[in-house]
């Protein structure tokens, strides 16, 4: 059998052939459908693009029904135990795991553009102390548009080398800079003896002491909850990154616009709301009543941290988060709200509402509960979202820039407007 499929337009009784290609057919080739010869043709019409590819890409492959996820062709279960984020971020960006001296390389080359430009300090006192850091976060990565305008020479390979540099190495400095905005306390600078984790503990928490000591498990556990963060394929926040840069914007207009869509609450902004949910329910006695409203459907009731556009099973990075959870509790405590958490998902994952819509605890579900044990505010969560898929919004970025394929992002419509009329005087209208 070929790989085409045959359609018959019943308007017109013609008959076509249109080639199956990566289980996909091309919307372009739907444009010979026409019922009249001067018809524009026939268009797909996908709303939130639920079953549109958009892009070929390399970079992360996910198994939504088998709970899959992959960089590079490597599982994210065993890049969370073996690898760390810098690692990762080296994979996921040029294609294959470094070598020692490679890796030597791109840590130097990090470690050595953490600085932030002084004025970017003037621009933070521009935020009121309780705005949200991820406003603060996505204003200041907009801004290094006009601190690095070598940046618009995005088709230099050296430039977006560069650039690729100083976005991941200071997207950490200026979290934590925003962070400390927050808090009234002074801005600390790199310790570049420390790990990318253990610096960006050291920017956040240091006070006093001489030398910052980051604690070893929390540093690993941010590491790990970084790797698990830095990639997911055509995500909103990507789709956004691919769209700006298909313009030709330079990476970081492009990155401050998918901070702008991770900052959603129905994205990137899901830890953050599933703190505020949980600290809403209040006690595991009160889980039932507001399950019941979740079933409701009532607007505004969803179970934040719960279902996923392609992961219609447990998504894999939940898992191994709950498993961080429990060695960051050793360390820090128990956060008393894991037990509503816990009575949550044990309530969800035996109920229909929630079985039948495939809906199980996604990235966001627990990773809250870790970062406000580690001592970050709720507001500081998409924030340490947005850190590590700076990594790979400019991987996706580079891929789409280097695809033959691709031109600027375009989409059609369905016109529901008026038909044309003619412009009514003002004294002539109702
Ligand atoms: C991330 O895309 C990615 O890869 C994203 C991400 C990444 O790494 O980049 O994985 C990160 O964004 C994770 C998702 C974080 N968001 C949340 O936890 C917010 C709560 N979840 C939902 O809002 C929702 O599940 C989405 C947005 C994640 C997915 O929405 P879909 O695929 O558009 O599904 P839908 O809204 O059409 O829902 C299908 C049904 C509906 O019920 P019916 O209308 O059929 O009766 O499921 C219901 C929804 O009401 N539903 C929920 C629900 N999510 C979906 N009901 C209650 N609680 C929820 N969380």
């Amino acid at each position: 059998m070929a790989d085409t499929i045959s359609i018959v337009d019943n308007r017109t009784g013609k008959k076509y052939e249109l080639p199956i290609q990566d289980g996909t057919i091309r919307a372009m080739d739907l444009r010979q459908i026409k019922e009249k010869p001067d018809d524009f043709g026939l268009m797909t019409y996908d709303p939130a693009f639920m079953n549109t590819a958009n892009c070929r890409s390399a970079i992360t492959y996910i198994d939504g029904d088998k709970g899959i996820l992959l960089y590079r062709g490597y599982p994210i279960e065993q890049l969370a135990e073996d690898s760390n984020f810098l690692e990762t971020a080296y994979l996921i960006l040029f294609g294959e795991l470094p070598t020692a001296a490679q890796q030597q390389n791109w840590n130097r080359e990090i470690t050595l553009h953490t600085m932030l430009h002084e004025n970017i300090k003037k621009l933070m006192e521009g935020f009121q102390y309780d705005a949200h850091p991820m406003a603060i976060f996505l204003s200041i990565v907009g801004a290094m548009s006009g601190f690095y305008p070598d940046a618009k020479d995005i088709f230099n390979k050296e430039s977006r080398l560069k650039q690729t540099h100083r976005a991941i190495a200071k997207v950490p400095s200026i979290a934590a800079w925003a962070f400390r905005h927050s808090i009234g306390r002074p801005y600390v600078y790199p310790d570049n003896d420390l790990s990318f984790t253990g610096n960006f503990l050291n920017m956040l928490f240091k006070m006093t002491e001489l030398k910052y000591q980051p604690n070893a498990v929390l540093e690993r556990a941010l590491d790990v909850l970084f790797i698990l963060h830095a990639d997911h394929e055509q995500n909103c926040s990507t789709t956004t990154m691919r769209t700006i840069g298909s313009a030709h914007a330079d990476p970081y207009s492009s990155i401050a616009g998918a901070a702008g869509a991770l900052y959603g609450p129905l994205h990137g902004g899901a830890n953050e709301a599933v703190l505020r949910m949980l600290h809403e329910i209040g006690s595991v006695s009160k889980v039932p009543e507001f399950i019941k409203k979740v079933k409701s459907g009532e607007a505004g009731n969803r179970l934040m941290g719960f279902g996923h556009r392609v992961y219609k099973s447990y998504d894999p990075r939940a898992k191994v988060i709950k498993r961080i959870a429990d060695i960051v509790f050793t360390v820090t405590g128990k956060n008393p709200l894991l037990e509503i958490a816990l009575e949550l998902e044990r309530i969800a994952l035996q109920d229909d509402y929630f079985v039948s819509r495939k809906l199980y605890p996604n990235v966001d579900f627990y990773s809250g509960l870790i970062y406000q044990a580690m001592g970050f505010p709720v507001e500081m969560f998409p924030v340490l979202f947005a850190i590590p898929r700076t990594a790979g919004w400019i991987a996706q970025w580079e891929e789409m820039l280097l695809d033959p394929e691709q031109k600027i992002a375009r989409p059609r419509q369905i016109y529901t407007g008026p038909v044309q009329r003619d412009y009514v005087p003002r004294e002539k209208r109702a």
